[in-house]
């Protein structure tokens, strides 16, 4: 019997300048550097982010890796439009990111929903608030509850919930304003193994239904090369991209992906480099 392990990973490192298409490209890096200035006690500035340069495409789900302190919230927070580059530029659909907007949304590692509203209410609050009609948003409400599996949850308060159902109603709040692009940071850090790896798979499905550009920040490898079409590793403090590696399984992919021997090879790169990032 022959077994065909299909040459699956690419791995390049990337220390150019990427080539990049403001056609193609949703979110690109244009030679960024992010100084924080002295604060407090605090001695001296902070060079976060170094000439980062980096091109993500249309639709692509692509993670971040990288030692802690390394600027991968930084670079996720300038996406958002809460943080701005002291050098360079960040763009999106080529056009520099001036403030937050509803085309880019954010799950933050901690759920933070409001404990006074109930499910519902917290999913709509964004939509509710800019004015869009209850005819419309409660309807995309329901559909998405039932998306990351919370029907029949509406009228729960956060309490009443564990924190995998906390971290969905996040995503559901997140999607709800058709975002093109989902910001998550370390978003299942805080869940069990198997919650985590039910939320990883919720992940992918949630692209195949709604497709938006989703940049995924973690520490886990395993959660990395499960749900991304691209790695960049970024290198300890100040943060550039280490490797950008490309993982050519397709989607929708299943738990046999993470016995596969690409899924095992790739892993183990990615730990070895990270691990020379950590010291
Ligand atoms: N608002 C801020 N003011 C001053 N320094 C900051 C600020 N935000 C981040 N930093 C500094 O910038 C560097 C990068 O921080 P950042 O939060 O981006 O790292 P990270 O890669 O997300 O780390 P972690 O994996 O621990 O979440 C750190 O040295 C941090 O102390
Ligand atoms: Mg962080």
């Amino acid at each position: 019997m022959t077994i065909h392990h299909k040459p699956a990973l690419h791995l390049m490192t990337s220390q150019t300048q990427p080539t990049y298409n403001a056609a193609e490209d949703k979110v690109v890096f244009e030679d960024v550097s992010k100084t924080y200035p002295q604060s407090g006690a605090a001695a001296g500035s902070t060079v976060a982010i170094k000439s980062l340069n980096i091109a993500i495409k249309t639709a692509e789900i692509v993670s971040i890796l990288g030692p802690t302190g390394c600027g991968k919230s930084t670079a996720m927070n300038m996406i958002a439009g809460f943080e701005f580059p002291t050098q360079g530029r960040v763009l999106l659909d080529g056009k520099p990111i001036l403030a937050p907007g509803p085309d880019r949304a954010v799950v933050f590692q901690q759920a933070s929903l409001f404990p006074w509203l109930s499910v519902f209410e917290n999913v709509v609050l964004g939509v509710k608030s800019r004015g869009i009609s209850p005819d419309v948003y409660a309807g995309r409400a329901e559909q998405l509850l039932k998306a990351v599996k919370l029907s029949g949850f509406e009228k729960h308060y956060p309490y009443q919930l564990s924190g995998g159902m906390q971290q969905r109603v996040q995503i559901a709040r997140a999607l709800i304003s058709e975002p093109e692009v989902l910001l998550m940071d370390e978003p299942f850090g805080a869940l069990d193994s198997q919650t985590r790896l039910m939320m990883q798979e919720l992940v992918l499905q949630l692209w195949t239904e709604f497709r938006p550009t989703i940049i995924f920040i973690t520490h886990d490898v395993a959660e990395a090369v499960f749900v991304s079409d691209r790695i960049l590793l970024m290198s300890s403090r100040p943060g550039r991209v280490k490797l950008d590696v490309s993982v050519d399984e397709p989607k929708p992919r299943s738990q046999d992906f993470l016995v596969s021997s690409s899924f095992v090879d790739l892993q183990a790169s990615l730990l070895s480099a990270l691990k020379e990032e950590v010291h």
